[in-house]
Parts: C-alpha cells; structure tokens; sequence
C-alpha cells in the first residue's frame, strides 16, 4: 500500500489527537515522527503512539528523510512561520486554524506554499462533520433555494484560565474560537462577506479586557449578493460546548448543531437527563478523524485539498475585519478579495 510519511509538529491537546487518528486509524498515513518544542513531551507521546522518532523542532524533524508531509498544531502565533519552513523543505502541509495572525503573515506563508509547489491544506474541519456535510449537500442541491440568513453559534464550556491570555500564543477569540464560523459562513452560503460589525462585552470578565480579548461576541455580516448573517462567540458557556449553525433560504431552512452529547435521555422519578456535548474533541471527533483522511487521500491521489489556502485567508480576513470593528466601534467593509477598509 501507498502510504505518506507524515510528521505531526506540536502534540499538545489537539496535535496529540491528530498522531493519534493518524497513527491508529488511518492505514494510508505512516507518521514518521512528532515534534514538539517540549522535547520531553514529544518522545513520550511517540512512545505512548508508537511512533519511531521525536524531536524538539520542526527544523529537526525536516531533517528526516522519511517525510512527505507536515501537520502544524502548535499554538496560532507560530502557525504562518512553520507553514514557510515546512513549504521551503518541499513538505505538503496540513495546518490547523487559524491560518496566520496577520494578513501580510498570510500571505507570506501562502506565498511559500505556491513558490515551493507544495500543497496546503487548512484545518477547517467543520466542513467534515456528518451534520454541516449533510447540510452542504443539501444546500448544494438547491433544497432551501437562495440562502438569505446565516446564523451561527460557538459557545466553549469552561471559562479559559487566566495564563492562556497571558501567554499572548493564540489569538483573540475572532481568530481562535469565531474563525470556524467565519469559514461556514462563506462555505455554507456560497457567497463572500463584504461587511461586519462586531459587538463585544467583557462585563462579567472585566479582567480579559487587558489582554485585548473578550468573553462574548456577536458579528452581524453583510454578503456580497444581499444575504445577511450573525456568529455570537461565548467562551464560558458553563453547561457546556454548544455549536449550531442555521441557514435559511427562500425555500427552507436547515439547522446543524445539537446540545446533546449522545442519543440518549436518562428518566428517573427526579425527571430526565440528557448529556451536553463538552468539548471539541468528543463532539467533532468524526470530523477530525474525516479530515485527516482526506488529506492523506488528497496528498497520495494528488489532488488538490479540500479546504485552501485561500480559505484560511478569506476567513481570516473577516477575523481581521471583525477585530477592527470592535477596536474602530464601526461597521467595516471587505472591499477587494483580501482588503480592508473602514
Ligand atoms: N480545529 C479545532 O477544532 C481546534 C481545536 C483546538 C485547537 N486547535 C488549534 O490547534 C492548535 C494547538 O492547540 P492545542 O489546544 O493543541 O494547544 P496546546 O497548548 O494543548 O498544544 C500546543 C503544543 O505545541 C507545542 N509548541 C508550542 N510552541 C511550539 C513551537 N514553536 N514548535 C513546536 N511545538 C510548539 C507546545 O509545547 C504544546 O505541546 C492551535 O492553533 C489551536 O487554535 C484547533
């Protein structure tokens, strides 16, 4: 069987669970190496997923001879840099969101990518889950005609300690948490976003304000052909992780998102219980598992991936222009294909 040497860059929580899809589930995929900059913690996840190598660096890692191929879970700071590096040394890339901080970043790294003629794919993988695939289908075959309202939802369960805000090494919730919704938004409606107002609150956190970050947002869209739309973002939801995305059209509407971890409701004489879906990697497990898969495939069929680089730009251009509108306390215009005015 063809397989591709894959190397997984940064194996904290979500890098971790990349290795281990790739390693366990997916036979196509031969992961050679994980790196992380804790080079400790490297050679215990290698150990733990038996993997042969670990290194304390992309650059180590590169030296390997076995690779064809980069996955890039660091933290959102260091994504556009690694994208380069692993593009000079002729790798395909699958980098998780966002695909930069910045869009100059962006476009360097995009830049790298095209001059080195390696492929990139971005970690958008909401696109894979069972309900937004159905959904995009759906949407696909004309079933609720011209879509004319965008509504989406992203709530995480637990309030983020106070040291993930300090260490400055993600960003702020547009680019971290609101940017899958930003993708959905272009990809469910088939249509660019020409202008966003945001609106922000720190009331019951006053304290995030100081690390030029917020507890709950909403972002009002404006579409290029007329249609209209709205994301809320809430960090601390309590009850639990909470992800739902409605698209209404001229002949219908379709909702994807339930709160419900499982089938299931438990009833005794104290009344019924359902269990909440708690956290990304329960609740997009298929979707994280499809994607990874698919970028194997893409990579050994030579097909171009699924979800572009382009994509992780125009999504990050909306963060940008959401970013702004909060700071400029304006509505803000995404005039040409990457540009902003306000
Ligand atoms: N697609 C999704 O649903 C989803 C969900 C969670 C996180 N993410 C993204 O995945 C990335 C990682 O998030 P996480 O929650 O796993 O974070 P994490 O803090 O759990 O893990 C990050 C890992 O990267 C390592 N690291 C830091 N700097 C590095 C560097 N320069 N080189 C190599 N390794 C480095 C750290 O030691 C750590 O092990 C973030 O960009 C985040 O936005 C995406």
């Amino acid at each position: 069987m063809k397989k591709l040497g894959i190397g997984v860059l940064g194996v904290g929580e979500m890098g971790r669970r990349h290795a281990e899809n790739l390693r366990r589930l997916v036979p196509e995929a031969w992961v050679v190496a994980v790196a992380d900059a804790a080079a400790e913690h490297a050679r215990k996840v290698a150990e733990e997923l038996e993997i042969e190598n670990s290194y304390g660096g992309l650059e180590a890692m590169l030296q390997n001879k076995d690779l064809q191929a980069v996955l890039i879970a660091t933290p959102d700071k260091f994504h556009a840099e690694a994208i380069g590096i692993a593009a000079r040394a002729g790798k395909d890339i699958l980098c998780e969101k966002p695909l930069a901080l910045n869009i100059a970043d962006a476009r360097a790294a995009l830049e790298a990518v095209s001059k080195a003629h390696v492929r990139l794919q971005i970690g958008f993988m909401r696109r894979y889950d069972p309900g937004y695939a159905a959904a995009m289908k759906r949407i696909e075959a004309g079933e609720i005609g011209t879509p004319v309202i965008f509504k989406s939802v992203g709530r995480d369960k637990d309030e983020p300690p106070l040291t993930a805000y300090q260490s400055n090494l993600n960003g702020m919730v547009f680019y971290n948490n609101t940017i899958h919704d930003f993708d959905l938004a272009r990809w469910l409606m088939q249509d660019e976003v020409s202008e966003v107002h945001s609106y922000t609150t720190v009331a019951i956190r006053p304290e995030v304000a100081r690390y030029g970050d917020v507890v709950a947002s909403v972002v009002n869209l404006q579409y290029r052909n007329g249609a209209i739309g709205n994301v809320e973002s809430y960090v601390q939801a309590v009850y639990g992780y909470d992800v739902r995305t409605e698209v209404v059209g001229s002949k219908g509407s379709i909702l994807v998102g339930s709160l419900r971890q499982a089938p299931a409701t438990f009833l005794t004489a104290q009344g019924g219980v359902q269990t909440l879906a708690d956290q990304f990697l329960t609740r997009f497990q298929d979707a994280y598992l499809a994607e990874v898969r698919d970028f194997v495939q893409s990579m050994l069929n030579d097909r171009p991936p699924r979800v572009s680089g382009q994509d992780g730009l125009k999504a990050l251009t909306i963060a940008v222009a959401a970013e702004k509108s909060y700071l400029q306390k304006t509505p803000v215009k995404i005039t040409a294909e990457v540009g902003l005015s306000a």
